[in-house]
Parts: C-alpha cells; sequence; structure tokens
C-alpha cells in the first residue's frame, strides 16, 4: 500500500535540499505532502514543493482546506511518518514545548506517526543547552533525530548544524515506512567489498568489487527489521543507515571481525570479494620503479578462506556465501555450495552483461539442495530484496 509522509520544511537555507528529500521520496513510490512554515518560504517557492509532490502545499493554518475536514488533523491522522527537514532551533523547542501555532506545529501535536527530525542551523545554535535539551526531550519522546552533519556553514562558519544529505534522510524515512519486518529478531552478519593486500605502503594487491551488493543486502535486512553488522573491505560508500559497519583492510581483518561476530549470528552471507592471495613479505618502504624491461617479482601466498572457516564452524547459522564465476558457472558454484557446507550459494555469473562487479545490477542464480532459481537482470537493491525473501522462508520458525 502506498505510504504517506507529510514534510514540514522550516526557515532555513537548507530548505532548497528538502526539494531533493521530495523527489528521491515520490520517486520510491511514497505520496508526500509538504506543509511550509512562514520563514520556509523566505527560502524556497511552495510550486517548487507542489510540483514535485503533485499534491497542494499547506503554507498557512487558515488558507483553507486542501484535503476533506480539517487539514491538520487530516495529514496526522493520515501520515505514516512525519519529517521535518530542514528543522530550525525554533521549531525543535516548539515541538518539545508542545506548542501548537502554526500548522507544522499542530500536525506535530494530532499526530501519531513516527516523527524525524533533521535540525539544520548555526553550529552555536545547536550546541546551546537549550538546544540541546530540547533535542534530548524530543528523544525521549521517540522522536529520531537525523544528524546533523558537520562542515561548512551558510553563515560562513565551519562546525556540526548543517542539514544531513536528502539521499541520508530518505534512507531513514524508507527504513521506517517499510513494514517487511520479516527478520525482525535476527541477527544478520554481512561481509562486503574487496580486501587489500599491501605490496608496499603505496600499492597493493586488490579486485574490483565496489561493496554495492554488500551493501544493498546490508540495508534491506536492516529494513526488514534485522540487527545487522556489516564487515566491509574498503570501499567508497557510505555506512549504511540503521547498520553498524565495520570496515577492514585485508582478508585476515575480515576473517578476525567475522570470527568475532559469526557466534550469535542467526545469518551470514558472505558477498565479500575478499582478496585470495596476500604478499608474503610486503616491502616497508616504496619499491622503487625498475627500469623499462625489468622484472618485478612478488611472492603471493593464499589468504585464509573465511566461507571456509565458517562453513566447518557453523552451529545453526544459515550460511549464504557467493561466487563470481566466468566459466562453468553452475557447476564451479555447485562445487562451492558443497564443499563449503553453505545452505545457498549466490551465482553471479561475471561475464553476463549487467551482472557482477562494480555495476548498479546483478544477474545471478541460487543453488541449493533442491536445485537452481536463476533470477534475471535487476538493480541490485532488488536483488538483495530477492535473497532476504529466500532466506526469510528458509529461516522462518
Ligand atoms: O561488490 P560489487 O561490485 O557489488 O560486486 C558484487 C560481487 C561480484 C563482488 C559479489 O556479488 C560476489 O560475487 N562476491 C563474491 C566474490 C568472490 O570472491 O567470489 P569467489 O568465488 O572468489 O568466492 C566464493 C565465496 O568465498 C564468496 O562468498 C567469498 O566471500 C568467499 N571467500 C573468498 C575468498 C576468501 N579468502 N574468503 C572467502 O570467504
Amino acid at each position: 500500500m502506498q505510504k504517506t509522509v507529510v514534510l514540514g520544511i522550516t526557515g532555513g537555507i537548507a530548505a532548497y535540499k528538502s526539494a531533493e528529500v521530495v523527489s528521491r521520496l515520490t520517486k520510491a513510490g511514497v505520496d508526500v505532502h509538504c506543509v511550509m512554515t512562514e520563514g520556509a518560504q523566505a527560502f524556497v517557492g511552495p510550486v517548487t514543493f507542489q510540483a514535485l509532490s503533485g499534491n497542494p502545499v499547506i503554507c498557512g493554518m487558515f488558507d483553507g482546506p486542501q484535503h476533506w475536514g480539517v487539514d491538520h488533523i487530516y495529514l496526522a491522522q493520515h501520515a505514516d511518518c512525519v519529517v521535518i527537514a530542514p528543522a530550525t532551533a525554533n521549531v525543535i523547542a516548539k515541538a518539545a514545548q508542545g506548542m501548537a501555532d502554526d500548522m507544522l506545529t499542530s500536525i506535530l501535536l494530532a499526530t501519531t506517526a513516527p516523527v524525524l527530525i533533521a535540525p539544520a542551523m548555526n553550529d552555536q545554535m545547536y550546541a546551546h543547552p537549550a538546544t540541546q535539551a530540547n533535542i534530548a526531550c524530543l528523544r525521549e519522546r521517540g522522536v529520531r533525530i537525523i544528524g546533523p552533519g558537520s562542515g561548512r556553514l551558510a553563515c560562513g562558519t565551519s562546525g556540526t548544524g548543517r542539514m544531513s544529505e536528502p539521499a541520508e534522510i530518505v534512507e531513514h524515512i524508507l527504513l521506517q515506512l517499510s513494514d517487511a519486518r520479516d527478520l525482525a529478531g535476527k541477527k544478520v552478519l554481512v561481509t562486503a567489498g574487496p580486501t587489500r593486500e599491501a605490496i608496499d605502503p603505496v600499492r597493493y594487491v586488490s579486485n574490483r568489487s565496489s561493496g554495492k551488493m554488500g551493501y544493498a543486502l546490508a540495508r534491506a535486512a536492516a529494513m526488514r527489521g534485522a540487527e545487522v553488522i556489516l564487515v566491509s573491505g574498503p570501499t567508497a560508500l557510505e555506512n549504511p543507515i540503521g547498520v553498524t559497519t565495520l570496515r577492514v583492510e585485508t582478508t585476515e581483518e575480515m576473517l578476525q571481525a567475522v570470527q568475532q561476530h559469526f557466534a550469535d549470528a542467526d545469518v551470514i552471507i558472505k558477498a565479500a570479494a575478499p582478496a585470495d592471495y596476500t604478499v608474503q613479505a610486503p616491502s616497508e618502504e616504496k619499491i622503487k620503479k625498475k627500469e623499462s624491461g625489468e622484472h618485478l617479482q612478488l611472492d603471493l601466498v593464499t589468504t585464509p578462506d573465511i566461507l571456509k572457516w565458517l562453513g566447518e564452524h557453523k552451529i545453526n547459522q544459515f550460511l549464504v556465501g557467493f561466487a563470481a564465476e566466468t566459466n562453468d558457472a553452475v557447476a564451479n558454484a555447485r562445487e562451492k555450495y558443497r564443499s563449503k557446507k553453505l545452505d545457498c550459494l549466490v551465482l553471479n555469473d561475471v561475464t553476463k552483461q549487467g551482472a557482477g562487479f562494480e555495476v548498479d545490477t546483478n544477474v545471478v542464480t541460487l543453488v541449493d539442495d533442491t536445485g537452481e532459481l536463476a533470477l534475471p537482470c535487476m538493480p541490485k537493491d532488488e536483488v538483495a530484496m530477492r535473497i532476504l525473501d529466500y532466506v526469510a522462508e528458509r529461516t522462518a520458525k
């Protein structure tokens, strides 16, 4: 069923970023209703939000009803989630006091939906004990506070007070809206990305994994209610919201992090592409470039096989491995499934268009005792959801 979000926009320069929040939410299929304070209208016009949301924008308490009945009650009751982004120090103070002197604060008092607030203000205003006390009071009442981040502020200084980026705010909202909670109560351990094995202080052996597949799985598992630990090799991706992310560099470090967390995991998904080889004797100094035509010889030795270790030590954990194959894909995948004692193996034939490393899509086949389930090319977020459908079904009590 389509979800409804009431987005309150208050008077800060970050109001322009709320346009992107609306755009991303509507693209995700959410019905967005914007409520602007007078201050917000000094920064951005309501027409922008009306065009992006496809709904009338409510600006004043007495504009005349835009919805059936009394606007603030209608919206308060129909919202699946109320968000304020940006939230000024003033609206935070009013919300903490339970004031209702405009449309937005009236909705806040009248709603029973979850409330998310993304503060945006000058760093001194944010650090002021009054603001901090107001935020603490809202948190105590169950309001979720998103950010703020640090960096250059509109007033020219740098510090904490920048509104979180729209993508992050939207991720928080979608997490709140998700009602597929079939992994609630489960602990899911996911690995993602490549690992790096040093050749010298500036060079390393690695591979093309971006981490996108593993991060999509971690995000999706969190959305479905699981407690998620993500062990990630070096990637350019942001830590997923609602997930405990542990960053590691080498295959040995990934093994150690996995060993630390595997015992109480219910599900382990090894989407990482750990380097299979490490340099036997990495140089402590940068190796000088050879003359043209000269060879540089590296002795590579194998790294620990984390998945094999998990297969040998698992007790009740549901163990999902991945395999990136280029030839005899199904036969090789079956051999990995058997030899590593897996419950499921997700095969990527990385020679296929839209599959495997770096790209935003994947083409996978789930391999288990019952056979093979080939999925079509889909965005990695959807592939993650399909893998978790399978995991949820197999691990349901
Ligand atoms: O990160 P992306 O750019 O989104 O790309 C996704 C992906 C292609 C990396 C991912 O979907 C994938 O296929 N990951 C597994 C890649 C891989 O290492 O395949 P493999 O066949 O070499 O390894 C088989 C399994 O053993 C994997 O689950 C791997 O995590 C695990 N392994 C491998 C080596 C090692 N030393 N320890 C391991 O546990």
